[in-house]
């Protein structure tokens, strides 16, 4: 199969979404398979100790590559083949049958992670659809019944983490609070996409700048508190569950697993805010569990889920963009297919201003003062 025109789209499946927006996967072409390999200068050693994210985006970025080639009419199937020496999770290659989804290459692009206020939570049979989905691969999406119990662990997880040099130094690696930094355009949890103001963004650098002195002196308690509630915020926590026992190569198939769920809740008009440190740290993940009668290291993602009030600003890729023509144009994006080199080697992106019309920016969201103070970890979102 000649891979020319599955390279032509790579940008595109760039768009899966990932732990700090790190973007830790690499395709390696080859004759007749693409490897798919990660980098370990993106993954998260010390917010992700067990790499359990880091295999959940890996899984997210193989169904976007299967969904996104799908609808462009080419026939590509994915084969794990876990090689830890090899930094590799599977291949893709061609299959005989094209793959079978619901969803296509427009919703990859439109689909956004949404910190801000949500108008109403999922209804019912959304839920019901999202836990079909988890249940064909044995595991199960819940809900989480009890707003307060979950509110008193999100403080103690961003205590807990905000408390850990480690995870402080990682997050700031990856926030972009200005954008003259140099990657505010490629990777990275942007000022933008975390709702902050200018006043903001510069409090948190001064505050991350200042952090190795007065971490002793409180700092991470007024950051967990600066964090606020982004339970104020609307919707309902959802889980996704996983079987006992499953392994790194199994992790990754649950990625692909919640792809298709937060496919499934974007197609429904709905969007999700992952608030991962409710399993990061380590006694609310225990006390989660236990709330839900499973063992916590079944646990593998929450997230706040509901219908987004405003609309979220798109997050940054090294990738964005090229060649892609827009949405609802099915196999648009190999005609004509043109070389543009390794995507993972771009890191000149088009950037916000390249997703045409389909970008609505998430200014009306900056404009709500109240949606600034809900994020999680680090004062408005800390890990991703
Ligand atoms: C496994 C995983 C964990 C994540 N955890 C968090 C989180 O704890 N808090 C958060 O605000 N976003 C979280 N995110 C969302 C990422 O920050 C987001 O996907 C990334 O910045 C790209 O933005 P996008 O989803 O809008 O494309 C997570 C994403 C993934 C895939």
């Amino acid at each position: 199969m000649d891979f020319a025109a599955f390279r032509v789209l790579e940008p595109l499946c760039w768009r899966a979404p990932s732990a700090h927006n790190t973007q830790p996967w690499r395709l390696g072409y080859q004759a007749g398979a693409i490897r798919v390999r990660w980098d370990p200068a993106d993954a998260l050693p010390a917010a992700d100790p067990s790499a359990r994210d880091l295999w959940l985006s890996l899984g997210a970025f193989v169904e976007t590559c299967l969904v996104v080639a799908a609808d462009a009419g080419l026939m590509i199937e994915f084969v794990p083949d876990h090689h830890t020496g090899d930094r590799r999770v599977g291949w893709l290659r061609p299959s005989r049958r094209p793959y079978v989804t619901p969803f296509d290459a427009a919703q990859v692009l439109t689909r956004r992670t949404h910190r801000g206020r949500f108008s109403a939570g999922p209804e019912d049979e959304v839920i019901a659809a999202v836990d079909a989905v988890a249940r064909e691969a044995g595991g199960t999406v819940r809900v989480v019944p009890d707003a307060d119990l979950l509110a008193r662990l999100l403080r103690v997880a961003d205590r807990q983490l905000y408390a850990d040099p480690a995870v402080v130094g990682e997050l700031r690696s990856w926030l972009r609070l200005t954008p003259v930094h140099p990657d505010y355009h490629a990777d990275g949890l942007t000022d933008r996409c975390l709702g902050l103001s200018r006043g903001e963004a510069a409090g948190l650098r001064a505050a991350l700048a200042a952090y190795p002195v007065l971490r002793r002196m409180g700092l991470p308690r007024l950051l967990a508190a600066a964090a606020g509630n982004p339970l104020a915020l609307g919707g309902a926590v959802i889980v996704l569950v996983g079987p006992s026992g499953i392994d790194s190569a199994a992790r990754v198939g649950f990625g692909r697993v919640l792809m298709r769920t937060w496919l499934a809740l974007h197609a429904a008009g709905l969007a999700v805010h992952p608030l991962s440190q409710l399993i990061d740290a380590p006694a609310a993940r225990a006390a989660l569990g236990s709330l839900l009668s499973v063992t916590p290291e079944r646990l593998l993602h929450v997230a706040r889920v509901g219908r987004p009030a405003g609309p979220a600003t798109r997050s940054a890729r090294r990738a964005g963009g090229i060649g892609y023509a827009g949405a609802g144009m099915r196999r648009s994006a190999v005609e004509g297919p043109r070389e543009v080199g390794q995507a993972g080697d771009q890191r000149a992106e088009i950037g916000e201003d390249a997703a045409g019309p389909l970008d609505d920016g998430g200014r009306d969201l900056r404009g709500d003062r109240r949606d600034r103070h809900h994020e999680d970890r680090f004062g408005h979102q800390g890990r991703r």
